[in-house]
């Protein structure tokens, strides 16, 4: 393998040269770095390749009739690795310059004939590195941006994660409900077969849609005895409340129909739309399955928890009137056949704590 014939490699730019012929990287050489350009020339194709792997450069002037490899196929082996590297092809005669197609294949930016002046390659060269410097700056803002949001989504996170904490404080049943109503509802998503996206909407959303709970007085969430019926209508408003508070956040859009309609019933009976069947959001008809199970299976201050198998009649029950069947069906076969997954999230979030 021959020697890098030179290398200079201080500013911003870093161009890499590959000629067979030395006096052509000679005058590159002078040409560039009197430009102010960083460069590197080399005379094997296969330790330009090589070079490329394991540092970085911004663009590439690359001769096209070489020996063992032709420019367009060192071309392809550098496209199986760097998509990005901005590629200009010389020629040493117009008609050995490669077939268009071959050039719009392999994405080389340019090509010029080899001449003793560089006016022309200058100028391709120019156009490259502004081209390469608004990519860059479009990347880093990206980036930045991807950060701002990425910070905004934590901060919102955290001040509803706040405000969920401070409904469980003061409602001991909704403490571990709700991270339980979320590990229930992302079972049934899988057993359903939902993508990533999907099963991320339902964790979310069950963790946060009793959040409307902070909206309801003390008094009627803390009461021991029965509600009366004014009382049970402000319980009623927790699912628009919880909806109105998620509201300010583009994050949580998805998230919104699980809160504001997990009380709805299959049968259009329940709370606050009325809504029946289809009409009810698919995710929300999910939660409310979850939901249900573990208000059957919790300890509530009138009566004990529920035996299994008392619960899995009850959702055999209301299958079609309080539950979407087929939603319905996908929990039942989980309760029947994958019993340890629940026991598992009972045994993390104990609602007998
Ligand atoms: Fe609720």
């Amino acid at each position: 393998m021959r020697k890098n014939i030179y290398s200079n490699e201080n500013t911003k730019y870093k161009i890499l040269a590959v000629d067979d012929e030395e006096g052509i990287l000679d005058s590159l050489q002078v040409f560039l770095t009197k430009e102010g350009y960083s460069f590197v020339g080399v005379t094997d194709p296969i330790e330009a390749i090589e070079k490329l792997k394991a540092e970085h450069f911004d663009l590439m002037l690359l001769d096209f009739i070489m020996t063992p490899l032709h420019g367009d196929q060192v071309v392809e082996e550098i496209r199986k690795f760097n998509k990005e590297l901005y590629i200009l092809l010389l020629t040493g005669h117009k008609d050995l310059a490669p077939p268009l197609e071959t050039i719009k294949r392999l994405d080389i930016q340019g090509y010029c004939e080899k001449s003793d002046k560089f006016d022309q390659l200058l100028l391709l060269v120019e156009s490259g590195i502004k081209a390469i410097s608004q990519m860059n700056l479009i990347r880093e803002i990206n980036i930045e941006l991807k950060d701002t949001y990425a910070q905004l989504e934590k901060a919102y996170m955290e001040s509803i994660e706040t405000l969920r904490y401070t409904v469980e404080a003061k409602d001991s049943y909704t403490r571990g409900h709700s991270d339980r109503v979320s590990a229930y509802s992302v079972l049934i998503g899988e057993k359903l077969g939902l993508s990533a996206t999907d099963l991320n909407t339902l964790k979310i959303g069950g963790l946060f849609h009793d959040i409307g709970k902070i909206g309801v007085p003390d008094s009627i969430l803390l009461k021991d005895s029965r509600l009366t019926d004014d009382e049970y209508s402000e319980i009623k408003n927790h699912p628009a409340i919880g909806a109105h508070i998620l509201s300010n956040a583009t994050i949580f859009k998805d998230v919104i129909p699980i809160v504001k309609h997990h009380h709805e019933r299959y049968d259009g009976k329940g709370y606050p739309g009325k809504l029946s069947g289809e009409n009810i959001p698919y995710m929300a008809r999910i939660t409310a399955v979850a939901d249900a199970f573990d208000a059957m299976t919790s300890k509530r201050t009138y009566r004990d928890s529920l035996p299994i198998e008392v619960v899995k009649e009850e959702i055999e029950k209301n299958k079609g009137t309080q539950f979407d069947p087929q939603i319905a069906d996908a929990f039942l076969d989980i309760l029947n056949n994958e019993y340890g997954k629940i026991e598992k999230i009972r045994e993390e979030f104990n609602p007998e704590k």
